[in-house]
């Protein structure tokens, strides 16, 4: 490997508000790649049975944490921050003792809208009471803001998501802190833009390095497929735009989401693309490409702790950019089984030291 370095720059570490751990005989794979990267990361409640209640919670955080011993073994600062999955059931006592317990946000998964979501919610009435609650206690709403109802194109499901689930939600609730997960349209982030400082987006590197093109054209690439969807080149220019003007309504999500070649490549593939290898390297490559290296660490580092009330990371990371790169690992180890990385035997030119 030719290891002449072209550029590099020193951030705090970053923050990730967004991953998706799994569970159980996954979290080595998962939370061996996050722990290099960041300094905290939001996990997400949809596992395999959600996160439904502080009971939850705590035992998830601990099988997380068996998990982090496992490649350290002094005490290690890594932290995963815990979320609950609200149901049509979720009440308010339960929110109350998350929130008692430390849990900063709840997530809001329309029922059927992506990976492991059957337990979300119905109607957004049904969540009346404990979005009231949320917004009393200062508990954050995270919301996968999508439609389901199969009348809406799937690429306009946020769209109409933010019309009919997010206006509302804000109109009732002004004073509920509100994170828009994943954007991936211009109208995402025009609407988030101009809402008040309540609400803000997380953005993903798949979403600002990549099109529907990429999913489509030639053929239909399976590890391409998350949700939402990628969209047209407008809206990953508009998304690039938001992520490096260093506006603190968006920071760093990865929504790195693994699933294994199996469910992956077949006849109804799973949606999510695994970035927990090479993520703040993409998020570097993504900025540099437009020549916004500099706005980075606002993104990946305080934009996010800012909005969530949590101190700064102290420790800081170098990114390096090599003159030739290196090859990206072809596949990891998942479970049993292996997953498909994205950029998995390619090249990319972004390390960390
Ligand atoms: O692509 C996705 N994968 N989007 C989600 O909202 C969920 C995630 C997963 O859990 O696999
Ligand atoms: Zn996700």
């Amino acid at each position: 490997m030719n290891c002449k370095v072209e550029k590099e720059i020193e951030i705090l570490l970053p923050d990730d508000f967004h991953h998706h751990f799994r569970d159980n005989k996954y979290l080595d794979t998962t939370v061996f790649y996050a722990m290099q990267r960041f300094g905290r990361c939001i996990a997400m409640p949809n596992t395999v049975p959600p996160i439904r209640n502080k009971n939850d919670a705590e035992n998830y955080l601990s099988r997380i944490r068996e998990s982090i011993k496992r490649f350290i073994k002094k005490e290690n600062k890594f932290e995963p921050l815990m979320t609950l999955y609200l149901t049509d059931v979720t009440t308010e006592e339960e929110i109350l003792e998350a929130k008692n317990y430390g849990i900063l946000a709840c997530k809001l998964y329309p029922a059927g809208a992506t990976t492991n979501s059957n337990f979300g919610v119905t109607d957004i009435k049904n969540i009346d009471l404990v979005l009231k609650t949320m917004e009393r206690i200062g508990m954050i709403l995270l919301v996968h803001c999508e439609v389901t109802d199969s009348k809406y194109d799937i690429f306009d499901r946020e769209k109409y998501g933010i019309e009919i689930m997010l206006k509302p939600i804000i109109n009732k609730y002004p004073n509920l802190k509100i994170v828009m997960e994943h954007i991936t349209t211009k109208e995402g982030v025009e609407f988030v833009k101009n809402c008040n400082d309540k609400v803000a987006a997380t953005i993903t590197a798949h979403h600002l390095l990549y099109n529907r093109n990429d999913l489509l054209v030639g053929g239909i690439k399976p590890h391409m497929y998350c949700l939402p969807i990628l969209k047209s080149e407008i809206d990953r220019k508009s998304l690039l735009d938001a992520a490096t003007s260093g506006n603190k309504k968006f920071f760093l999500g990865t929504d790195s989401a693994p699933h294994s070649i199996e469910n992956k490549e077949c006849a109804c593939g799973c949606a999510g693309i695994f970035t927990g290898h090479i993520a703040i390297e993409l998020y570097a490559e993504a900025f540099d490409n437009v020549g916004k290296i500099d706005m980075l660490e606002n993104f990946s580092s305080r934009f996010g702790a800012n909005f969530y009330g949590l101190p700064l990371n102290k420790k800081k990371i170098k990114l390096k950019k090599l003159v030739t790169g290196y090859k990206v690992e072809e596949k990891i180890k998942f479970g049993e089984s292996f997953l498909k990385p994205l950029r998995g035997g390619e090249i990319i030119k972004w390390f960390i030291e």
